[in-house]
């Protein structure tokens, strides 16, 4: 059978993450998380000592980074220079610093060339916030997830009670922060693609969502 590129766009909370990752387990492609890639140069950069708009040290820091995602026993795993990041890049300050450096054009180009070498091969759903517009602008089948600001920001507190001390005044406060900073900056804002299915998953359970996309997909194949 035809084998597709499918983009799923959306903020945070949408439900992204998950959907992609059960999509892809079904139709026995390839997934790409694009927001680990952001969240690994602000890693580096964090680790590096530079403020989020050092255009000068983030160019710099993005010339010698080899980031890449391999798969092993304890599945999709991020490197950065050849080290294993997976487990460090899901901190509030990295989620807002990743944010922050997302609207550096320096970073931004850099990850674009990243994004289309992973896309050469076809059989891959890719996730992020400007799959379907600036990077796989001729994607096969574009999504565009979203949920209310409520919804979302409950999702994203039940997903990090375990591993934060944050409220879910904060998770919601971050939340709205990182939704301004995705969706209002001049390079490649978060935005649905002009060709892209919007779904609304406020009152979708994951199983949903998934079986509406696979029905769009068998429509389209
Ligand atoms: O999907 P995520 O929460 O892991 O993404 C972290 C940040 O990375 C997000 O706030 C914005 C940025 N990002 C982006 O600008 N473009 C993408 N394709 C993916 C993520």
């Amino acid at each position: 059978m035809r084998r597709l590129l499918i983009t799923i766009d959306g903020p945070a909370g949408a439900g992204k993450t998950t959907v992609s990752r059960m999509l892809a387990h079904r139709l026995a492609y390839k997934y790409i998380d694009t927001g680990a890639l952001y969240r690994g140069v602000a890693f580096a950069a964090i680790s590096a000592g530079l403020n989020a708009d050092d255009d000068e040290g983030l160019e710099k820091l993005c010339r010698t980074l080899k980031i890449k995602f391999v798969t092993g026993d304890q599945g999709l795993r991020i490197l950065s220079n050849g080290v294993d990041i997976t487990d460090k890049i899901r901190t509030p300050e990295i989620t807002m610093f990743a944010s922050a450096v997302s609207a550096r054009p320096v970073v931004r180009g850099y990850l674009l060339d990243l994004q289309r070498e992973m896309g050469q091969e076809k059989g891959v759903v890719f996730e992020g916030r400007d799959m379907g517009t600036v990077v796989f602008p001729d994607a096969d089948l574009k999504f565009y997830l979203d949920a209310s600001h409520k919804t979302r920001s409950l999702r994203r507190y039940q997903e990090l009670t375990a591993k934060t001390q944050q409220t879910l005044e904060e998770v919601e406060r971050d939340m709205a922060k990182r939704d301004k900073n995705d969706s209002t900056r001049d390079l490649a804002p978060l935005k649905p693609a002009k060709d892209a299915i919007i779904i609304d998953s406020t009152e979708l359970s994951v199983k949903a969502v998934v079986e509406l996309m696979l029905s769009k997909i068998d429509e389209f194949i």
